[in-house]
């Protein structure tokens, strides 16, 4: 079948949630996808920053395929050794003591708030249940992420919200500080918000929010679901300012592109659930957690940190030249491969334009183009994007 005959099809089956491009992609190699008429495209959205080592990766692929071959699904009822060995390998590399997997940004997002809740409860009894989240955040699509999400247009038609969650803008301290009351359990943060439009804090923003957290004894926990997973250019974000959090969320990048979510804790925190506080039918099984092993193995090890900082920086001072270009370009900004370029004008065109010429762009918060590309994106591919961009921006 061509392109528009999916369309078709999708138009008459698939429920409209979200507003699809008419783009039928089919397969991919690194940072190139093709669609179902055999167009080339250079991918710069990496299936949402997903796709860090691109798309189908050798090493993933041979997981999935080893894995798929050995055993594809058992019940948590049970040990899985490759659930085991993530959740090993994580802790080894992190802050943390234990994992909880699920299977998806979101649902990380929901295993941090119902621990937070179960920590506070046990530790400090059943007034302490509030989380103070922070405005533009985004966290998820559950009602209680949705509830945690500091973004209207993602609450609206969704009331009742979820009872419990209070936002302050990001990046200020004072607002944090003035929201803190005795029903107060835990603060939850993105390190650079992503959906928000790639905002990346102050340089001390987050040892205050440490300190603060300390202070008056709340949980500080993490949102990594987009930053994670060395899209920075470090495999965790929040390593760039020096804090570590209570509980970390991780999904996205985390399996090479099978879902997958995971909820990381202190041992402290994580002894708040026991059997049959939380849980999850595929969270974890050895399917994902075997492409997960090869995806966090492979950033580890084959240098893709190292090269992220190195191409960001590439990829930022390109930007900034076109930013010197045209009047319109506010501001570059992000860390290592996430990246958002803001602009005074709506960016739609744009990327509808990228996607006529062969590139795939995004814009996040109406006027910010971000550009979360596998962490393998060569120089090459980076000035062929400029180059297509450069064209598109003397149109408008
Ligand atoms: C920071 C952050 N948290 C949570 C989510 C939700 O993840 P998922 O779509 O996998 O549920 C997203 C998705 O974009 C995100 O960017």
């Amino acid at each position: 079948m061509n392109s528009q005959q999916w369309i078709e099809k999708s138009d008459k089956y698939i429920m409209r949630t979200y507003g699809r491009y008419p783009i039928v992609p089919v397969k991919g190699a690194g940072c190139r996808l093709w669609d179902a008429d055999g167009k080339e495209y250079l991918d710069f959205l990496g299936g949402v920053a997903v796709n860090n080592l691109g798309h189908c990766h050798p090493k993933v692929v041979a997981a999935l395929q080893k894995q798929a071959a050995e055993l594809i699904h058992c019940s948590n009822y049970y040990q899985i050794p490759q659930q085991i060995e993530l959740a090993e390998l994580l802790c080894r590399h992190s802050f943390a003591d234990k994992a909880f997997f699920c299977n998806s940004g979101a649902e990380a997002n929901e295993a941090a708030i119902k621990l937070a809740r179960k920590y506070s409860r046990d530790t400090h009894g059943p007034e302490r249940f509030e989380i103070i989240t922070a405005a533009d955040s985004f966290h998820g699509r559950t009602m209680a992420t949705v509830s945690a999400t500091g973004q209207e247009k993602v609450q609206r038609f969704f009331d009742p919200l979820l009872h419990g969650f209070k936002h302050v803008p990001f990046d200020d301290l004072d607002a944090l500080e003035a929201a803190i009351t005795p029903i107060t359990c835990a603060v939850m943060l993105e390190p650079i918000q992503g959906e928000g439009g790639v905002n990346v804090p102050s340089p001390d923003y987050f040892q205050e929010v440490r300190r603060i957290c300390d202070k008056h004894e709340l949980i500080l926990i993490f949102d990594e679901v987009q930053v994670g997973m060395g899209r920075t250019g470090k495999l965790f974000a929040h390593e760039h300012f020096g804090v570590t959090p209570d509980i970390m969320t991780l999904a996205k990048a985390l399996a090479g592109g099978a879902p997958i979510g995971t909820m990381l804790a202190k041992d402290r925190f994580a002894a708040a659930f026991v059997p049959g506080t939380h849980g999850s039918t595929f969270g974890g099984n050895p399917l994902v957690c075997a492409a997960a092993i090869a995806t966090v193995r492979t950033i580890l090890e084959d240098g893709i940190l190292n090269r992220t900082e190195e191409i960001g920086e590439y990829l930022v001072g390109e930007l900034e030249r076109l930013q010197h270009k045209y009047s319109f370009v506010k501001e570059v900004r992000g860390i290592g491969l996430m990246i958002g370029m803001a602009l005074h004008i709506p960016a739609g065109e744009i990327v509808k334009k990228g996607h006529e010429r062969g590139v795939l762009l995004n814009v996040t918060h109406d006027t910010v183009l971000r550009f979360v590309p596998p962490l393998t994106v060569t120089k090459q591919e980076i000035n062929q994007m400029i180059a297509i961009l450069d064209s598109i921006f003397a149109e408008m």
